[in-house]
């Protein structure tokens, strides 16, 4: 039976009376109608929709929870990466930026765009006439986590945009900043207190938590909302100012920050920043600077962008949080390298909204130069976000029993003599079978930069080194899932997943194998650098440390660390583990990136550095993208290389995005 036509325009009136009185409440903050009014219209809606299942639309209020849990997120590829946000941390800085900027676009008339910076999850909504058809994490800036499902149900995110004027663009790509509020940050961590479950250490980590919940009805069920600050491709429509922007998403049902200002001078920005500063602790949500932005998109273009971040935007940082507590004691950590780093324990202390009881002293060096003692009144600052550091000592509290922290003899987790070796102002463990080592080396080894390894969190590895099931992260590939299950807090599912994870790794990438081992001084760069330069690792194995210093980025240091790390009777018996258990260690050819051009065409101009344009052009269309020799406003990305010449003059009269070689190889994942 197909729904008679009166009781199809029934569903679509409902439905749009719900969408806007939903972006009444949600966006603007206003309703303009009780809830009982509004549950009745959506009851309506339900039982219409339970008569008449073929009206079901997936953007219809009915369906934000609608999905099951997923077994894992896929990924998206952002069309355009998601940079970050250069930093200024004093007006000093902010007017150096100011002058740079003049400098390229000249004085006169620049107009500049002010709106707090959120602190939460950034992601990026994909709406094609203007039905949401994906909802992404910014990941690494240009491949993030395709969470749709979980966005869906955050209520400020509109599954259908509103008409405006000309109606919706074809393609918008919105970015913004999911974020939880303070009032309702602290009403979730009680209930998960009373609940018996952990609470969240932040507002920040709990939007960023619940957004990736593999179970949508657990993101549904959380406060989360969205502040949309810009944009990715938009197409269909064209605006010329980020102000302007920023009027047309909210025209469009998005919900953009209200405090926001255009501008001309510095003393204006200050002011400005001075005012949010003021609200800073009142505001509903968790802010931690100021963004300005070069108002017009045509200035902006003329700025361009340097390698991570856009020179027409700069976050003028809040000061970190600080708070005053006692040092209860210091407590040295073992880390994988043996290294033993003095952390402080604290008077518990609410900062910025966290109670912090833990704090970064760094290494010895730092104690002396802090001279702080045992006892002492210390103030406490939380950086940005993450670890809490001790930044000074409050002298005038001393009451003379305050006792220097020493260095123990004895590694605090195996008993072993620690050694300072020479020129080195860090003591270590010298035992490398320290459960603290081998615990850091697997860590280190399974981490998602690593061999990727998920499920093996620090309880399990406790676990795992403290009954004696490894020595070192070759016998994870012994592991047998039976073992794995009767382990604590675990069971046959995450038993099987960890299986399988630990399965996968065997092909993961050459660099992150290298990486992985844990050679001292080689970070992911620097495995990066190592892999592209040998074919194995044995080839790498045998190479010496004239051989490794020939090697462009790689010094002395670096070098000898590496000959020393395979020369060791322990690191090789590893190696061979590894060996036996079949882990990729070669180079071998990349897995090519299927598709993630399609429907984008690309114009090469001037020399690159690293391919010919012809090798280029093929690695665009094995990417399912088109390579065209001219630019037109159908180009999507023109990639300039040495002495590029007037097509990328063109391209900036067309608007065409104007890319450069090693952005273009991040694009097809070679960096
Ligand atoms: S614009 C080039 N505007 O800050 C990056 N970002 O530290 C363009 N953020 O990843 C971003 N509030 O998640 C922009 N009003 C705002 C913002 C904002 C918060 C976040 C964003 C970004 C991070 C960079």
């Amino acid at each position: 039976m197909s729904a008679p036509k009166d009781i199809v325009k029934k569903v679509d009136d409902l439905r749009e009376r719900i969408n806007y009185h939903d972006c009444r409440y949600y966006v603007l903050d206003s309703p303009e109608i009780t809830d009982a009014e509004y549950d009745r219209l959506m009851r309506e809606l339900e039982d219409l929709e339970r008569r008449y299942p073929e009206l079901v639309t997936p953007d219809s209020p009915t369906q934000r929870v609608g999905a099951r849990p997923v077994e894992a997120f896929g990924t998206f590829r952002h069309a355009v990466p998601m940079l970050s946000i250069q930093n200024a941390l004093n007006e000093g800085e902010v007017h150096e930026w100011i002058g740079r900027v003049h400098r390229t676009l000249g004085e006169e008339g620049v107009r500049y765009s002010l709106e707090p910076k959120l602190d939460g999850l950034a992601v990026e909504l994909v709406y094609e006439d203007g039905l949401l058809t994906l909802g992404s994490t910014r990941g690494d800036g240009h491949t993030g986590e395709n969470i749709t499902e979980n966005l869906r149900t955050v209520r400020s995110i509109p599954l259908r945009l509103m008409k405006h004027g000309a109606g919706v663009p074809s393609l918008l790509e919105a970015r913004g900043e999911v974020v939880i509020g303070r009032a309702d940050f602290d009403r979730l961590n009680e209930e998960r207190r009373a609940a018996g479950e952990e609470p969240f250490a932040n507002p920040r980590n709990a939007a960023a938590g619940s957004c990736r919940q593999l179970d949508p009805r657990i993101t549904a069920s959380r406060p989360l909302t969205i502040f949309i600050y810009g944009i990715g491709r938009l197409e269909g429509t064209s605006v010329g100012k980020h102000s302007e922007l920023l009027d047309y998403l909210s025209a469009l049902g998005l919900k953009v920050v209200d405090r926001r200002k255009v501008v001309e001078t510095a003393e204006e920005m200050f002011d400005f920043y001075n005012e949010l500063l003021e609200v800073r602790e009142k505001f509903p949500y968790e802010m931690d600077g100021l963004v300005i932005k070069v108002d017009s998109f045509a200035r902006q273009e003329r700025l361009g962008v340097r390698s991570r971040s856009p020179r027409y935007i700069l976050a003028y940082k809040f000061p970190a949080h600080e708070g005053t507590t006692q040092l209860n004691d210091v407590i040295w950590q073992v880390g994988r390298t043996g290294a033993l780093t003095p952390v402080a324990a604290l008077a518990p202390v609410g900062i910025g909204g966290v109670t912090v009881s833990r704090a970064s002293l760094h290494n010895q060096d730092e104690i002396r130069r802090l001279d702080v003692r045992i006892g002492d009144t210390v103030v406490v600052q939380r950086a940005g976000d993450v670890i809490p550091k001790v930044t000074r000592v409050v002298a005038s509290r001393r009451t003379g029993r305050e006792k220097p922290p020493q260095v123990p003899k004895e590694c605090p987790v195996c008993g072993s003599e620690v050694v300072f070796a020479e020129g080195e102002v860090v003591p270590r463990c010298q035992n490398i079978a320290c459960p603290a080592q081998v615990k850091g080396n697997i860590t280190h080894f399974a981490q998602r930069t690593a061999l990727d390894i998920d499920g093996l969190g620090e309880k399990l590895v406790d676990q795992l080194v403290d009954k004696g099931m490894m020595e070192d992260p070759g016998d994870l590939y012994s592991l047998k899932r039976e073992d794995i299950a009767a382990l604590e807090r675990m069971g046959e599912k995450s038993a099987e997943n960890l299986v399988k994870a630990i399965d996968e790794s065997r092909s993961a990438p050459f660099a992150r194998v290298i990486y992985g081992l844990g050679i001292r001084h080689v970070g992911e760069h620097v495995a990066q650098v190592l892999a592209e330069e040998f074919s194995g690792v044995d080839e790498l194995a045998a190479a010496s440390v004239a051989n490794l210093v020939e090697i462009q980025e790689i010094g002395p240091i670096v070098a000898d660390s590496v000959c020393r790390y395979f020369r060791d009777g322990h690191n090789q018996r590893f190696l061979k583990k590894l060996r036996d258990a079949g882990v990729r260690m070669t180079a071998g050819k990349r897995p090519v990136k299927k598709n993630i051009f399609s429907g984008l065409t690309f114009v090469f101009t001037g020399g690159l550095d690293t391919m010919t344009r012809d090798e280029a052009k093929s690695l665009v269309v094995s990417m399912g993208g088109r390579a065209s020799g001219s630019v037109s406003a159908k180009t999507d990305y023109v990639v300039g290389g040495k002495d590029a010449g007037t097509k990328l003059d063109k391209a900036k009269k067309l608007g065409v995005r104007i890319i450069d070689e090693s952005e273009f190889r991040r694009m097809c994942d070679l960096e």
